[in-house]
C-alpha cells in the first residue's frame, strides 16, 4: 500500500557486528528489517531466534519483519512477538493450521504474514483473507541467501493481487531482488521488496545507500 518498501534481509550482513549492520541499513534508507528465523528442519538451514532479534532491538525503532522458517510455529510464536517483532510471517506450508496461526499473530498484537514457496498455489490464502496483513511471495526456495529470482512467480504476484481486491495487504517479495528484478514484481502488485545480497555487497554504509537507492530506483 503506497510507495514501494525496502526491507533489507540481515542473512546476507556480517553476524558478528550485527547489531551495528542493523544501524547501518537503517542510516542507509532501510525501511523494514527483514530477519529469516531458519530452523533446520523446515529448511536445509540453521541462523537464529528470538534471543537474537531481542539482543538487536533496541538498536533502531525500525520495523522488524520476522520471517519464520521453522516448523512447528505456534509454540514460537509468542516468544517472536516478545522479542520485538512488529510483523510475524508464517509459512502457510509449516503447518497445518495456518488460521490459527494467525489468529494467534494478531492476538499477540502483531501484524500477521503468510508466505508461500514459489511451488504453492496462492488458493492457499482464500478463506485467511481476512486475517492478513501481508502476503509474502518467496521468488526462492528458502534457505539460503543469494540465489537466482524464480519468473515463474511473476505470475502468482498477479494473483494473489486480485484476490486481495481492496483490503490493506501487503505483497512483498523474497529472493533474487535486484535492480534487474525489482521491476517485474512491482509493476505486478508487489509493494515490499525483501533483498539481501544485493544490499549488503559492498560492506559500508554507503555501499549499502547507494545498493538500496539502485533498487528503490529500478
Ligand atoms: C531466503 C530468505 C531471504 C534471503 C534473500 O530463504 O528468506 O530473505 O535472505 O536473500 P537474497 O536477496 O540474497 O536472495
Ligand atoms: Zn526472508
Amino acid at each position: 500500500t503506497g510507495k514501494t518498501l525496502i526491507a533489507p534481509s540481515v542473512l546476507s550482513s556480517d553476524f558478528s557486528r550485527l547489531g551495528d549492520e542493523v544501524e547501518a541499513i537503517v542510516e542507509a534508507g532501510a525501511d523494514w528489517i527483514h530477519l529469516d528465523v531458519m530452523d533446520g528442519h523446515f529448511v536445509p538451514n540453521i541462523t537464529f531466534g528470538a534471543p537474537v532479534i531481542k539482543a538487536i532491538r533496541n538498536r533502531t525503532k525500525a520495523y522488524f519483519d520476522c520471517h519464520l522458517m521453522i516448523a512447528p510455529v505456534d509454540p514460537y510464536l509468542a516468544a517472536f512477538a516478545d522479542a520485538g517483532c512488529d510483523g510475524i510471517t508464517v509459512h502457510a506450508e509449516a503447518g497445518p493450521h495456518l488460521d490459527r496461526s494467525l489468529q494467534t499473530i494478531r492476538n499477540l498484537g502483531k501484524k500477521a504474514g503468510v508466505s508461500l514457496n514459489p511451488g504453492t498455489p496462492e488458493s492457499v490464502i482464500e478463506y485467511v483473507l481476512d486475517r492478513l496483513d501481508l502476503v509474502l511471495l518467496m521468488t526462492v526456495n528458502p534457505g539460503f541467501g543469494g540465489q537466482a529470482f524464480i519468473p515463474a512467480v511473476v505470475e502468482k504476484v498477479k494473483r494473489v493481487k486480485a484476490l486481495i481486491g481492496d483490503r490493506p495487504i501487503d505483497i512483498e517479495i523474497d529472493g533474487g531482488v535486484s535492480p534487474e528484478t525489482a521491476p517485474l514484481v512491482t509493476a505486478a502488485g508487489a509493494n515490499v521488496l525483501v533483498a539481501g545480497a544485493a544490499v549488503f555487497k559492498g560492506g559500508t554504509v554507503d555501499a549499502y545507500r547507494s545498493n538500496i537507492a539502485a533498487i528503490r530506483t529500478a
